[in-house]
């Protein structure tokens, strides 16, 4: 059979298969399988500990899998294919060091310095960057010294510099920390935006749970392993959590009808939480 002549099948985005990742020699993620589609939107929830994070580094490649495989189109992270097409914004990346003297714009313009070549110099990224900075509506702060701004703000220019890349993937941990409500709220219709108008694919980390609920399109609650996959009305109310882990702890985790028709499978290891809150 001639391969060159058979047309590739179009391969989902994002493909994660019975992967397991170690650090220190335990297993933080266990056998997660995980697809997600072009355009969709991906919350991904859970305790402190639950492996979001490493799980989200097993997605770019910086963590090596012990068991199983990620594909991104189709690739293994990090090789070439792949390259630029997938933006991270780490949980650590706007707490910048203090004794950095950086504005919003160049700061932005960072996260385009490996796109650089001789042929696209860096004066060229010049609509990108601003288009990004806009999109965060930090226009008014572009020049300003990124450590005189508020958490929040920081938080969204670290996001404006993930935007301005042009990736097709975001993948976002815990973006929302220390931002007030309406900015949250405009951060999270922006990156709603992102799916349905630009066909931007987002893996979002984050403990806001009711913020999950009404942006994302699904919602993965990791714990270890994935232990709820589904849509957002068909996510235990935190009641139903609740009630799951009063049950447990009084009674030592026998008899759970309770939330049996929210969650469907594996919803007596379900422990709600300490972190996971409802937000206003
Ligand atoms: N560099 C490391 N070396 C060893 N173990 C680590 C390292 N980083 C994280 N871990 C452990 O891996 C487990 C999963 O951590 P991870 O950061 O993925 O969780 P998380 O769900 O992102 O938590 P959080 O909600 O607190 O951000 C935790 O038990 C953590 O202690
Ligand atoms: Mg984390």
């Amino acid at each position: 059979m001639n391969e060159a002549s058979v047309a590739p099948s179009p391969a989902p985005l994002l493909v994660v298969q019975g992967v397991t990742v170690q650090r220190g020699g335990v297993s933080v993620v266990r056998d997660v399988n995980l697809t997600v589609k072009e355009g969709e939107f991906l919350g991904i929830v859970g305790p402190n500990g639950g492996g979001k994070s490493s799980l989200i580094q097993a997605i770019l490649g910086i963590l090596k899998c012990h068991k199983g495989t990620v594909d991104v189109f189709g690739y293994p992270p990090m090789s070439k294919p792949v390259s630029g097409k997938v933006a991270w914004v780490s949980q650590a990346a706007a707490n910048l060091p203090s004794n950095v003297r950086l504005t919003v714009r160049e700061l932005v313009q960072l996260g385009l310095l490996k796109q650089r070549t001789w042929f696209r110099p860096f004066q060229r990224h010049t609509e990108e960057v601003d288009q990004a900075i806009a999109m965060v509506g930090l226009e008014h702060l572009a020049h300003r010294d990124v450590a005189h701004l508020s958490g929040g703000q920081r938080q969204r220019a670290v996001i404006a510099r993930a935007l301005a890349t042009q990736a097709d993937v975001l993948l976002l941990d815990e973006p929302l920390v220390g931002m007030d409500p309406p900015s949250r709220n405009s951060l999270l219709k922006l990156l709603d935006k992102f799916c349905h108008d630009h066909g931007k694919t987002i893996v979002m980390v984050s403990h806001d749970l009711a913020a999950i609920r009404q942006s994302a399109h699904r919602i993965v609650y990791l714990e270890g392993t994935v232990r709820f996959d589904g849509s957002p009305p068909d996510f235990p109310s935190l009641e139903a959590l609740a009630k799951l882990r009063g049950i447990d702890d009084v009674h030592g985790g026998h008899h759970h009808d309770h939330g049996e028709e929210h969650c469907g499978h594996d919803h007596d290891q379900f422990v709600i939480p300490s972190n996971l809150k409802e937000a206003e």
